[in-house]
Parts: structure tokens; C-alpha cells; sequence
């Protein structure tokens, strides 16, 4: 869908932001682009849109070279989603998201019933519309970013470190969305990060680049944890690349443990076990430690907080995160709706991935 054959970019005050590059980006996937700061990512993105021209060097969007498309045209098909949202500060949440669609000729109303449409894909309650974007918070902003990115329903979306100036729990939920927006939309998206986690967490292929504009490694995630190009992907994919692979393997094989429970609003003898306490609907509250009773009915206030918690089926990192987490060192698990399953251990979940590795010898 995009692809960059041996493209450069020398500034004029002799810069060189990219350096011959070629990379292909497939099409109905995301791809994100990392590196340290001022390694020629967001060159390499504005060059697909033609905010920046190549010095040398071709980018084909859909098989057609840039340089033969009008540029405002060629943007109309391409979402840009900028860090801080770069929304207009005079327009309302509903006008901004209405933007190119108004541009492109759509009638202000159907712009705007498509805009409320938007605001519900991306997550927002329809009472934002009518706000201007001072009046929201950042992570609001990013969505309604996204939305307006997505308004005329371009099939390619460039973002640039669209998260990156949210709090960490934001980011996380902001991610989280991308993904399932991508389920639905199959867009081709390019983004642009310099947090390795957030690359390996969102890119069904990362590229790594550094400094000069040096493509060094192009691969799916768990290649590049598990087989980093040289030492510069190494020391950039971090120290924890062991542990953070744990997010690609899959926890078949975990078998929850029953552990002792306690319901809320229950009148308990101690008891010399950790015990789980659910709440009406079976999901876990907190932890009751060992040798402690309650003389009245089991309240919130007298739980010790739980750790992570680790729904079944996913990665072995959640499930070995849960286990390391709680304060029983046991690691509760839950069903998709978070209904108490079981508890694991930390030994047992590398146990498991032991003998995903054929045994240990
Ligand atoms: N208009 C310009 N004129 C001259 N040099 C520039 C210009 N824009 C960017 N550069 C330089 O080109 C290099 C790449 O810049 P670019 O903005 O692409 O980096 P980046 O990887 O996006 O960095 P960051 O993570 O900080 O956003 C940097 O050394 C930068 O200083
Ligand atoms: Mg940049």
C-alpha cells in the first residue's frame, strides 16, 4: 500500500533525515516506525503525504507514485493524526471532525450526522460534540484526532506520536482502541513512536530506525525481541526483552488452581490461607490475609488490594504479571466478562513455558 524505494531527504541546511531508504507497508495492517529522537521518522511519514518532498528516491501510495497526484487530494485519502490532536482550537469537537468532509464537498449536515457517528466509534459521548477543544482533556483530544482523521474514510492513516503526550493509563486505553478500531476498519496505518513498548504492543511489523535515517531492522515484534539485527536494536529494544516477549506466547497450558473464597457481606472465622474475596457477581475484590476474621459482614475496606488481574487465554507475560503482582503470590484469574477462575503461581507459569520449550533438560 506504501512504499518508500530508496528514498533520501537532505535538508538544505545539509542534514541528512533519511538515508536511502526502501520499506513496504502492507496493506490493512499497522506498521509502526521507531527510533531516538531526530532519526528521521517523521520525515519519513510527511514524505507520504507530500508535506516533504524526497531529495531522491520514490514513495508509491496504492502503486501510484506521490509525485504525480495533487496534493490535496492525495491527503484527502490519507488520515494524519499528530501528537496534541493539532485540533482547531476555534472549532467545535463536531466541526473539527467535520473538516475534510465539508472540504470535500459533503453537505455541512451529513458531515456532521457522520461526525456523531465518529464520536461513538472512537469512544466520546455525544455531548462533546458541541465543546471546543480546550474544554476536553488530552486523551479526548487524541480520540477526536483520530475521528477526524477517519472522517473521510480515507484508506490510509499517518500517525505521528499521537499518544505520546497522554499519562501512561490513557495511553494504554488509547492503544487498546487503535486495535479494536483497526479490528473494524482494516485501515493501513503508519505510526510513528520512540517507545519500543508501544511499537511492539500496536505493530503487526515495526521498523527500526536510527540516527541519519538508517533503516536497521524490519520485522514482526517478536522477531525483534527474539533476534535483534545488532547491538543498537538491542540496547534500543531494552533489557526486559526476555519478559516482554512473554506477550507473544500463549498461555495454553496454564491451569488455574481453585483457591479459598470469601463473599462481601460475609461473616468469617480467620482462617491460616490467603483468601480471595468475590464480590455478588463472582468478581474478585481483594485478598483476606492469613488469620484474619471479620466480626461484622465482609466489607471493601478490610480487603489488602489484589495484584494484576490475568484473564484466561491470553499472553503468558499477563498471567506471569498477575503472579508477581499479588500480594498471596497468587495470581487470580478471570474470565472475559472478570469473573474469578482460579489462581495461578509464578512457578507454575514458567513451568509452562518450560515445557513449551520442549522440557527443561
Ligand atoms: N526543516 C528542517 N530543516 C533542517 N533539518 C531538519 C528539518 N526538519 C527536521 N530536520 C532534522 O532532520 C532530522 C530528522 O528529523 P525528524 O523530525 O524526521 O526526526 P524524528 O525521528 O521525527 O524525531 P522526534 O522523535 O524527535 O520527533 C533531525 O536531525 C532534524 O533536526
Ligand atoms: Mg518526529
Amino acid at each position: 500500500m506504501i512504499e518508500f524505494q530508496a528514498v533520501r531527504k537532505e535538508y538544505d541546511n545539509g542534514t541528512v533525515a533519511v538515508h536511502e531508504l526502501s520499506l513496504s507497508v502492507q496493506s490493512g495492517t499497522i506498521t509502526v516506525l521507531v527510533g531516538p529522537s531526530g532519526c528521521g521518522k517523521t520525515t519519513l511519514m510527511r514524505m507520504v503525504n507530500r508535506m516533504i518532498e524526497p531529495s531522491s528516491g520514490t514513495v508509491l501510495v496504492g502503486g501510484a507514485d506521490v509525485r504525480d497526484r495533487d496534493p490535496a487530494q492525495l491527503r484527502r485519502g490519507i488520515g494524519y493524526v499528530i501528537q496534541q490532536a493539532g485540533l482547531f482550537p476555534h472549532r467545535t469537537v463536531l466541526d473539527n471532525i467535520a473538516t475534510v468532509p465539508v472540504l470535500s464537498g459533503a453537505s455541512r449536515r451529513a458531515a456532521r450526522t457522520r461526525a456523531g457517528e465518529l464520536l461513538e466509534l472512537v469512544g466520546l459521548p455525544q455531548h462533546l460534540g458541541s465543546r471546543y477543544p480546550a474544554q476536553l482533556s488530552g486523551g479526548q483530544q487524541q480520540r477526536v484526532g483520530v475521528a477526524r482523521a477517519l472522517a473521510a474514510d480515507p484508506p490510509v492513516l499517518l500517525m505521528d506520536e499521537p499518544f505520546s503526550a497522554v499519562d501512561p493509563v490513557v495511553r494504554e486505553g488509547l492503544q487498546d482502541e487503535l486495535l479494536r478500531l483497526q479490528g473494524e476498519l482494516d485501515k493501513t496505518v503508519l505510526f510513528v513512536t520512540h517507545d519500543i513498548d508501544e511499537a511492539i504492543k500496536l505493530g503487526e511489523k515495526v521498523a527500526v530506525l536510527r540516527q541519519g535515517g538508517h533503516l536497521v531492522q524490519y520485522a514482526e515484534p517478536d522477531d525483534l525481541l527474539a533476534e535483534p539485527a545488532d547491538d543498537f536494536v538491542t540496547s534500543f529494544v531494552g533489557r526486559d526483552r526476555g519478559y516482554r516477549r512473554l506477550s507473544f506466547v500463549d498461555s495454553d497450558g496454564v491451569r488455574p488452581k481453585p483457591v479459598c473464597t470469601v463473599d462481601l457481606g460475609e461473616r468469617t472465622q480467620p482462617n491460616p490461607e490467603w483468601r480471595l474475596a468475590l464480590d455478588a457477581a463472582g468478581r474478585p475484590r481483594g485478598w483476606l490475609p492469613p488469620g484474619t476474621g471479620v466480626d461484622g459482614p465482609l466489607t471493601e475496606d478490610q480487603l489488602v488490594a489484589g495484584g494484576s488481574l490475568y484473564t484466561e487465554h491470553t499472553s503468558l507475560r499477563g498471567a506471569l504479571d498477575a503472579a508477581l503482582s499479588a500480594p498471596s503470590g497468587l495470581g487470580v484469574v478471570v474470565d472475559d466478562d472478570g469473573r474469578y477462575v482460579g489462581v495461578i503461581t509464578a512457578r507454575h507459569v514458567l513451568d509452562v513455558l518450560d515445557q513449551q520449550r520442549g522440557g527443561v533438560p
